[in-house]
């Protein structure tokens, strides 16, 4: 491979590569603003100017003050580039640390300050701000400017998800860039020139396209705000986790931020896959974490309409397993759900295959997708769930009330919310012992006799398999309430409580038959 010298370290790339891709794939950052690895180049901040010492130098004229005279004479200096616009050369040798380059990484960083209003203790950036970074690395003096610093709007509402602050705006235009490329809606544009430059909406419109919070995550400071997000939490309170968008069949992978003195989750933000979402995340998949706090589902009951009451897990269970006991061999129906983890699914497959069952599979109705991310299949693993059954495809919850009627159906035990019910399965489950294993407040869980709450992925190490094939593993983030518990730990008390065994008992065991099951028939990805 063709390699560069940086700072003395030979650095490989590949062809098309820039100085800067090529460090950045070595975890070297040289210091940028405009650069973002899934954006066009702009080369407009001048942050990553570099000095390529190799070669014919050349010189620019500059006036430099005599100390002692106090006089300015006639000298020249090198000439520095852009990392992020010069292209990787065989044999180059480049500094991004001598005087020459520090000199002017300290001068743009006092550039982009000079008019920044610097409110940082009251602004959601601070702590994972470039211009707090660079000024710590590569200024870290007292501003010289004396005169009153050009006042831009702020606290500007650009659509329903962002809020723009112009004074905090280094106008690298990564926000235009993202609406122009990622979201192919040129909704952004700059006017104005030097200091009176300013980020603004087209006229007529709102920042209001599928992948708004995408500017607000690329936006190097404080300019762009999420206002779901805005004076929400301190950064450096957080903590965060790897896990995946269960918002639709793409599985984008994300970090999810949370604070640990509440066990919740603040936000989530993309975490790079170059083959499943390279950097992004689309506005619903952001906003997702939500579902982690709302309508929950957080303790076992009993009883259908105005006789449900709260019960204990343990009375729940005992229930649950005389229900089961008590349906007539062969007419059970077990229902898997394409919203929930293939080990949980691989549970209740354990439980079918015990009991002697028919499987069947819920699934979140369609939505619109797009062909950015977004796929039209809202669940995030239809496949894994397909695959833990070792089918192609299953009857859904139309059969399952079809059955019912039928009289094949005498009971029904189902994963998750199911909320492709329609009015006619829905009356027919009516008439069926229904215990429902369920995270959320949904249709079907309010149709049931029995409801135990079980853990959502949030709460749960476990793996999705994307439409493409590829598996989605996410870790614990945060803890379930005390009364909520893994599928798999449900699944298994109701096979001791019904006197069975099954094949699969607890979490590692389904995590270890998931990866082997997906492997033999899927790809691995690497998230
Ligand atoms: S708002 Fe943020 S992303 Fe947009 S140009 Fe300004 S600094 Fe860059
Ligand atoms: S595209 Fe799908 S998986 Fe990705 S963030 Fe959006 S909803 Fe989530
Ligand atoms: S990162 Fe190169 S000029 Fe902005």
């Amino acid at each position: 491979m063709s390699t560069f010298k940086l700072d003395g370290r030979e650095i490989p790339f590949e062809p098309g590569d820039s100085v800067m891709r090529a460090a950045w794939r070595q975890g070297i950052e040289i210091p940028h603003y405009c650069w973002h690895p899934g954006l066009s180049v702009a080369a407009n901040c001048r942050m990553c100017l570099v000095h390529i010492t190799s070669g014919r130098q050349l010189e620019m004229p500059q006036l430099v003050k005599d100390p002692e005279t106090g006089e300015y004479k006639q000298a020249t200096k090198p000439k520095l580039v852009p990392a992020c616009q010069t292209p990787a050369a065989e044999g180059l040798e480049i500094s991004s640390n001598n005087e020459e380059v520090t000199r002017a990484q300290s001068s743009v960083q006092e550039f982009l300050l000079l008019n920044h209003p610097v409110d940082c203790p009251i602004c959601d950036q601070a702590g994972e701000c470039k211009l707090q970074d660079y000024y710590e690395e590569h200024l870290h003096q007292l501003k010289r400017k004396r005169t009153e610093p050009v006042h831009k709007p702020k606290g500007v509402r650009f659509g329903p998800t962002i809020v723009f602050d112009a004074e905090r705006c280094v106008l690298c235009t990564r926000c235009i860039r993202v609406s122009e490329e990622l979201a192919k809606d040129p909704v952004l544009s700059k006017r104005e020139r030097g200091n009176k430059s300013e980020i603004v909406l087209s006229p007529g419109r709102e920042l209001d396209h599928r992948y708004t919070l995408m500017t607000e995550h690329v936006c190097p400071v404080g300019a762009l705000t999420s206002r779901d997000f805005r004076f929400k939490a301190r950064v450096w309170f957080l903590r965060s986790a790897d896990s995946v968008c269960d918002g639709c069949a793409r599985g984008c992978a994300s970090h999810a931020d949370f604070d640990p003195r509440k066990g919740l989750i603040e936000r989530l933000r993309p975490r790079d896959d170059e083959r499943v979402n390279q950097y992004w995340m689309c506005d619903d998949g952001m906003l997702s974490y939500r579902a982690q706090r709302e309508d929950r589902i957080e303790s076992a009951t009993i009883g259908r309409g105005p006789e449900r009451r709260f019960v204990s897990n343990t009375n729940a269970l005992a229930e649950a397993a005389a229900m089961l006991r008590g349906v007539e061999s062969g007419k059970l129906a077990v229902v898997l759900s394409a919203a929930h983890s293939t080990e949980d699914n691989l549970a209740m497959v354990a439980l079918n295959k015990a009991l002697g069952g028919k499987l069947f599979l819920a699934a979140r109705p369609d939505w619109e997708g797009d062909d950015i991310l977004r796929r039209d299949d809202q669940n995030p693993n239809r496949k894994g769930a397909l695959l833990a059954a070792g089918a192609s495809e299953l009857p859904d919850l139309s059969a399952l009330g079809e059955a019912i009627r039928e009289g094949s159906i005498a009971g029904v035990i189902a994963l998750g919310a199911a909320a492709d019910l329609d009015i006619a399965a829905s009356d027919a489950l009516k008439s069926v012992p229904l215990i429902s294993l369920n995270t959320h407040i949904s249709e079907l869980a309010a149709l049931a006799d029995i409801v135990l709450p079980v853990a959502m992925h949030f709460e749960t190490e476990g793996s999705f398999v994307n439409f493409e094939g590829f598996i989605r593993e996410f870790e614990v983030v945060v803890p379930p309430q005390p009364a909520v518990r893994p599928t798999a730990e449900v699944v298994a008390s109701l096979a001791t409580g019904a006197g069975i065994a099954l094949e699969h008992r607890d979490q590692r065991s389904l995590r270890a038959r998931a990866r082997e099951m997906i492997s033999e028939s899927v790809t691995e990805a690497g998230a």
